[in-house]
């Protein structure tokens, strides 16, 4: 696939099945605190609700099961992913329409809906501003947008620390960068709604803790098939990546050990009067 920016599931990690695995770690991770935000946000039945981005369906699966009731939609540029994720939510017998096209320019009419997802995409984007403009136009006035994002200046912590995963996630910036996105763009999302229109925005960070949800999560989530790909890339000595990977070891090894990861949620409403 061609991307537009700085996330190809084809090329970002090991392989497209090890990638859309890693999607599935991530969204378990964070699942029970975003749940949480997504229904004091006003996530509720009855509403028409769209992620934009969907990838392969692992989140939209989360919102049908949890928020019953929902008139449920994706859109996701790679064809490969709306496939994965049609597939999938069919395999779980739930009704979501996945569809292909960007978030930049959805097709979907203007004020079409009341609630809108868009996770770990923006980041990628080099036109963030036009996405986020996008996404106020097909909401209802008095709908809701949630974006989701990292910021990797504030990505993993860990007890022992590892120092030299700063090292890898440097790479990873210098690499996504380089591809037009925006990995540090967590701490900006306040700033950009406010800028694209949206009114009572609302910012916040979830974190994750191995001690709560085990170490298996967060070795899903992270992967060694992104700093792989780095090394590979040039980004990353390979001998960090391999001291990275025995201190890890190490770490799961020793007591009173802790993994934490954070997510960065920006939310704002398009105006009720806006019409
Ligand atoms: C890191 S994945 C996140 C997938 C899913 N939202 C999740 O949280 O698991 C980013 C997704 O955004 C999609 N994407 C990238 N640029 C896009 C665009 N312009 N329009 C729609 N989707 C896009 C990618 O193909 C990929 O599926």
């Amino acid at each position: 696939m061609g991307t537009t920016g700085s996330y190809d599931v084809s090329r970002i990690g090991a392989s497209v099945d090890a990638e859309i695995d890693r999607l599935g770690g991530q969204v378990e991770l964070f699942w029970a605190k975003e749940s949480q935000r997504y229904a004091g946000y006003g996530l509720t039945a009855g509403l028409t609700v769209v992620e934009l981005g969907c990838g392969p369906g692992y989140l939209l699966e989360k919102l049908a099961t949890a928020f019953p009731g929902l008139n449920l939609h994706g859109l996701e540029l790679d064809p490969l992913l709306v496939e994965r994720a049609s597939r999938y939510l069919s395999e779980q017998g739930l009704d979501v329409s996945v569809r292909q096209g960007s978030i930049l320019d959805t097709g979907y009419a203007e004020a079409t809906f009341d609630f809108a997802v868009i996770r770990l995409v923006l980041e990628h984007l080099p036109e963030p501003m036009t996405a986020i403009r996008e996404v106020y136009r097909i909401l209802r006035p008095g709908g809701r947008a949630v974006f989701v994002d990292n910021d990797f200046e504030m990505h993993l912590m860990s007890f022992p620390p590892i120092p030299e995963l700063r090292e890898v996630y440097d790479a990873y910036c210098r690499s996504r960068e380089d591809e037009g996105g925006n990995p540090r763009i967590g701490r900006e999302l306040p700033v950009l709604l406010a800028a694209g229109g949206f009114v009572d925005v609302d910012y916040d960070v979830i974190s994750a803790h191995s001690a709560l949800l085990g170490d298996d999560l967060f070795a899903r989530s992270e992967g060694v098939g992104i700093p792989s790909r780095l090394v590979q890339d040039g980004y990353l000595s390979s001998r960090t990546l391999g001291l990275v990977s025995s201190r890890w070891r190490d770490l799961l090894r020793s007591d009173g050990h802790a993994l934490i990861r954070q997510l960065h949620l920006g939310t704002g409403r398009r105006p009720a009067a806006d019409r």
